[in-house]
């Protein structure tokens, strides 16, 4: 297994690091304002970046997300200008290939600070906030529901993005107050449309789209949104295999909540508090980790880069 590369240290202005994305200011082609957004291969649970990386995770994020930006390109704008480092100025053959298959030049745009999420199923945040309060960010649910069951229809459950700490799950009103209503709706709009057509598509490839994160960007003087970051990945997104789902606990997945799982056992055994630093995953939780990575990207887009 090759090394995971951890972070970044390019010849490019502006350098800042997400918990996954190192980001770089970078002029396009056409002179208008870029970012460079290389996924590395960091990974975060509980907003907490681990020790170590899942070597090849960015790559498989990156194949995940472009294979998705094409796939909705005629229903929505998207950020992604081009994927080949090659087009890079100034870099060194080795920054090259550090960044093949993980490397996203985009259209700089304004980021709405709203992650837009649809949820079909109750799971995570959700099924937690149903548990005290019979809803989610206001929107009320039936009673008697399990963790893990399909809601009677999908809902749209915004968060604040957090700039630093934990995103918090806050009402539509809440949302449309802090960015206005006539954007909210589309938003909601696009996130459910959105959702809806990516959960047929998964469905078809035994995987149940349990929910979703998007976040959306304006470019200067429109009103229109434009789909920035990633999309329906492992780390945005619970993909859980169709033939194995049982409502009433955690469900198997190809995402994170593998790494959840382990953590929360760590947790339990008083060895980590949810709080940085990260521990270090041991090698079978990294494999692990990367197998399901790896499925989903197989599944979705019908290969693997590596
Ligand atoms: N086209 C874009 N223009 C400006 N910022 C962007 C664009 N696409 C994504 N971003 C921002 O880049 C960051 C991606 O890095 P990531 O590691 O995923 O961050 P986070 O820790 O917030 O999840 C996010 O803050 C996201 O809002
Ligand atoms: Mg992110």
């Amino acid at each position: 297994m090759s090394d995971a590369l951890l972070e970044t240290d390019l010849p490019l202005p502006n350098r800042r690091q997400g918990k996954v994305r190192d980001l770089y200011d970078i002029e396009l082609p056409d002179g208008s304002a870029g970012v460079l957004i290389v996924a590395t291969d960091r990974i975060s649970a509980f907003d907490v970046v681990m020790g170590n990386g899942v070597p090849g995770k960015g790559v498989l994020l990156t194949r995940i997300s472009t294979f998705w930006f094409e796939h909705f390109a005629d229903r929505i704008d998207h950020h992604l200008v081009a994927t080949d480092p090659d087009l890079l100025p100034g870099l060194t053959a080795a920054q090259r290939r550090d960044l093949q298959g993980r490397s996203m030049l985009c259209r700089k745009l304004e980021v709405v600070p709203i992650e837009c999420v649809a949820r079909g199923y109750l799971a995570g945040s959700g099924w937690k906030d149903y548990q005290r309060s019979g809803a989610v960010c206001g929107v009320a649910l039936p009673s008697g529901l399990r963790n893990g069951d399909r809601l009677p229809e999908t809902i749209f459950t915004p968060a604040t993005k957090a700039v630093t700490g934990h995103d918090e799950n806050i009402a539509f009103e809440d949302a449309a107050a802090r960015v206005g209503e006539g954007l909210m709706v589309r938003l909601r709009q696009l996130t459910l449309d959105l959702y809806g057509a990516a959960s047929a598509y998964a469905a078809e490839r035994g995987i149940i789209l349990a929910d979703t994160k998007f976040e959306f960007g304006l470019a200067p003087g429109s009103a229109e949104p434009v789909l920035v970051d990633e999309i329906f990945t492992p780390d945005s997104s619970r993909f859980w295999p169709a033939d194995s789902w049982q409502p009433g606990g955690e469900q198997a997945s190809f995402d994170k909540q593998y790494v959840r799982n382990y953590l929360e056992e760590l947790v339990a055994a008083g060895r980590w508090n949810k709080t940085a630093p990260g521990p270090e995953l041991p090698p079978n939780v990294v494999a692990n980790t990367l197998a399901r990575y790896r499925e989903a990207c197989q599944r979705l887009t019908g290969s693997v880069p590596l």
